[in-house]
């Protein structure tokens, strides 16, 4: 398999503050990987950067040529009274003039996502792993064949959880999309991921997920 990503000696200050130097990885494609480390490692300062949200302070990166990348981010606010339905909240992605191979893909992704039956249901009314699900229809519907999702299940019951792992694996197995998933379970990892990159004391380790050690955290 080829690598779909490539970093090399990637470093980040914020002011005079080093978060990480030095990181050297790859992901092939394909994989499933787990970005593990405690909190305030920069975790999610290296997904901003390599969805150039932020400039690194040095080193580099590269995507295989034909990525397409799909992402859901750490920080949501979904107010309850926010008026879109799911199906308004998964198009806004696409553009504002919907003709019919846009419906169509939309409704695709709310099938592909278990939503369709409740695609009326406003956003704000949703439980939270209907919503989280509805984000990831959202970064889907661009056709990405690599998604990153920033602690997608942090705040997820043990079903939600597993449901939402399901799909992506799901996505990983039939559609080939490479994931890379933030996270601090430690046990859904191992049981959905197959490789993790652990980020601490500025710098991070590679390795088969089965490996991993609990010590670590
Ligand atoms: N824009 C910014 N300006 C200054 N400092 C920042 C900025 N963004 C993040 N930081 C700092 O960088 C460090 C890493 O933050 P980051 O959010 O990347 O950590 P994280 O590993 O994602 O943590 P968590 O597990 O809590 O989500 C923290 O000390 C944070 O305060
Ligand atoms: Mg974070």
């Amino acid at each position: 398999m080829s690598d779909i990503l490539e970093v090399n000696n990637l470093a980040m200050k914020f002011d005079q503050e080093l978060i990480f130097e030095n990181l050297k990885f790859k992901l092939k494609q394909g994989s499933m990987t787990a970005l593990l480390g405690p909190n305030g490692t920069g975790k999610t300062t290296l997904i901003n950067i390599l969805m150039k949200m932020l400039v690194p302070t040095a080193g580099n990166f590269k995507f295989d040529s034909n990525t397409r990348l799909g992402y859901v981010p750490q920080f949501r606010n979904i107010n309850p009274e926010y008026p879109l339905s799911i199906e308004a909240f998964v198009g806004l992605n696409a553009p504002l003039i919907k003709n019919r191979k846009i419906k169509q893909a939309i409704k695709a992704q709310l099938k592909e996502t278990n939503l369709y039956q409740i695609r009326n249901t406003r956003m704000g009314e949703a439980s939270g792993g209907q919503k989280q699900r509805a984000y990831l229809a959202q970064a889907l519907l661009e056709n990405p064949n690599m998604i990153i999702l920033d602690e997608a299940t942090a705040s997820l019951d043990p079903l939600a959880k597993d449901e939402l792992m399901k799909l992506i694996r799901h996505l990983n197995q039939k559609h080939k999309i490479t994931v890379l998933f933030v996270t601090h379970d430690v046990p859904l990892a191992k049981k959905y991921m197959q490789d993790y990159l652990y980020l601490n004391h500025h710098k991070i380790e590679q390795g088969s997920m089965a490996q991993f050690e609990e010590a670590y955290d």
